[in-house]
């Protein structure tokens, strides 16, 4: 799941208002996420060309984001356009910031390290989605994934026995479904052992906001407890191995 030309979701899209910013990771790298005012979204490398300072910690202005430091705006390509302790100075096209590919589809910010990554393969959500929770664990994304396939989702409109279809839908994105309910589940590799699972209902706001909302999020904590908490294998014992055998 971590390959450099593959796509991976970085945030819930909702979790990004416009005219703010957070700090991620993806396979190690640290990444900026941000959205301008007129709500396009931008995935930088988070390091200010200055002193490497976080443009995480920065100010969004308009369609240009402020580094904390000294001030120094990078407009939505990257490019310094303004120095404050040089205002004059027509700033050198080299002062860059590294982007990267950005594409917004169920409900989820996504990105790819490599310039060259093939197009994104996360058909757009025709229904809608309602954003649910991301949550942190310290384990492998392909942990993480094993974990949830062993999953049970309790619908929040169906029969409570329906049962429980789990399948993976593109790379680093899987459905899990039961009933008339589906979730997506996005997986984001922070590092070889920290995932980031961001979840959204496929379906329509008016049925899920709110009580919908609140019954996904239950099932979504249950998921990291069940993550962080694998059942433990039973290991007999060696006399218990033998009369086994016999
Ligand atoms: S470190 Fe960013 S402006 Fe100086």
């Amino acid at each position: 799941m971590t390959t450099g030309n593959t796509w991976h979701p970085v945030s819930l899209s909702h979790a990004i208002e416009p005219g703010t910013s957070a700090g991620t990771r993806l396979s190690g790298e640290d990444l900026v996420v941000w959205r301008d005012k007129s709500g396009g979204a931008h995935v930088w490398e988070d390091r200010c060309p200055h002193r490497g300072m976080r443009l995480s910690f920065g100010f969004v202005r308009g369609d240009h984001i402020a580094c904390l430091y000294h001030g120094w705006q990078y407009d939505s390509g990257g490019q310094c356009r303004y120095i404050p302790a040089h205002p004059d100075l027509e700033v050198p096209k080299t002062i860059k910031v590294p982007v990267y590919l950005i594409e917004e589809r169920a409900g989820m910010i996504w990105t790819a390290l490599a310039a060259d990554a093939g197009p994104l393969t996360v058909a757009a959500d025709e229904t809608g989605t309602v954003p649910v929770h991301s949550i942190y664990v310290d384990c492998s994304a392909d942990a993480a994934a094993a974990a949830l396939e062993n999953s049970k989702l309790v619908p929040f409109s169906a029969a409570r026995d329906a049962e429980t279809k789990i399948a993976a839908v593109a790379p680093s994105l899987y459905a899990v479904s039961a009933g008339h309910d589906r979730l997506l589940v996005g997986f984001q590799s922070l590092s070889e052992q920290r995932t980031a699972l961001h979840v959204v209902i496929s379906g329509l706001p008016e049925v899920y906001q709110g009580s919908g909302q609140a019954h996904f999020l239950n099932w979504v904590l249950g998921l990291r407890y069940r993550i962080e908490n694998p059942p433990k294998k039973v290991v007999p014992s060696p006399a218990r191995a033998v009369a086994e055998a016999l």
